[in-house]
């Protein structure tokens, strides 16, 4: 069993659409999406549609129930609350209804996924620190949690320390971050996803190419902040 995990696509189909071709992925027997579909990025509908269609696992992130109107806005930055506002007048009605209808959290094959740190899911903490890391390991109990949101592939074991080694043995970590499709701020420009082997019991982290350019360019013709085109390149 191969489980492809891919997050915060943040609208980006460039990215999307090159991460879901790439080669080691397409081997995968099921694909997860840990939330933040929408935000920042120019096609947040068209993003909604593919995931609907590839994801067998869906949760919500934070930017999808902002969009949807679900929960409030204040705690974005401003180019983060443009986009949101941008995007729920371009998604439709099913598009809100399904957002609604995602769970926070999900199990499959024995492993926890969540968007954020499981600890007071409504806070939407991040898990940038070993402190932050040991409150949601203590609250995913004994399950292995892969989680989102902070945009940075990385990994962390039982006693709180980090790792970014692009691989590694899963009984080794207790939470693991699967990184950004649309928008990495690890450095690296390149989209990311993550490949869990529940057979062998690995992990790997995976780094696709795509066309920063047109996405980027998508986004400033779309009318978007032009801060959240520039990050892009920089992925950061
Ligand atoms: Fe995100």
């Amino acid at each position: 069993m191969l489980i492809r995990v891919i997050s915060d696509v943040h609208g980006n189909l460039v990215a999307l659409k090159a991460v879901l071709d790439d080669p080691a992925g397409k081997k995968a027997d099921s694909t997860i999406c840990l939330g933040d579909v929408v935000g920042y990025g120019s096609h947040p509908g068209d993003c909604i549609n593919i995931i609907r269609k590839v994801c067998d696992e869906v949760v919500a992130g934070n930017h999808d129930l902002g969009a949807a109107g679900m929960i409030g806005v204040s705690h974005f930055n401003p180019d983060g609350r443009k986009a949101i506002e941008w995007t729920r007048e371009k998604i439709s009605q099913e598009h809100i209804e399904w957002i609604n209808s995602l769970p926070r959290q999900t199990f499959y094959h024995g492993i926890s996924f969540s968007h954020a740190s499981l600890k007071e899911p409504s806070s939407w903490n991040y898990i940038l620190n070993s402190t932050a890391a040991v409150d949601a390991i203590l609250v995913a109990g004994e399950y292995i949690s892969i989680y989102g949101h902070t945009h940075m592939p990385m990994q962390w074991n039982r006693f709180g320390d980090c790792s970014s080694k692009d691989e590694g043995h899963l009984p080794d970590y207790s939470l693991i971050n699967c990184g950004s499709v649309g928008q990495p701020r690890d450095g690296d420009s390149r989209a990311a996803y993550l490949l869990l082997d529940i057979e062998k019991q690995t992990f790997q982290h995976m780094r696709v190419n795509y066309d920063v350019h047109a996405a980027s360019t998508a986004i400033i013709e779309a009318g978007l902040p032009k801060n959240l085109a520039k990050r892009l390149f920089l992925g950061k």
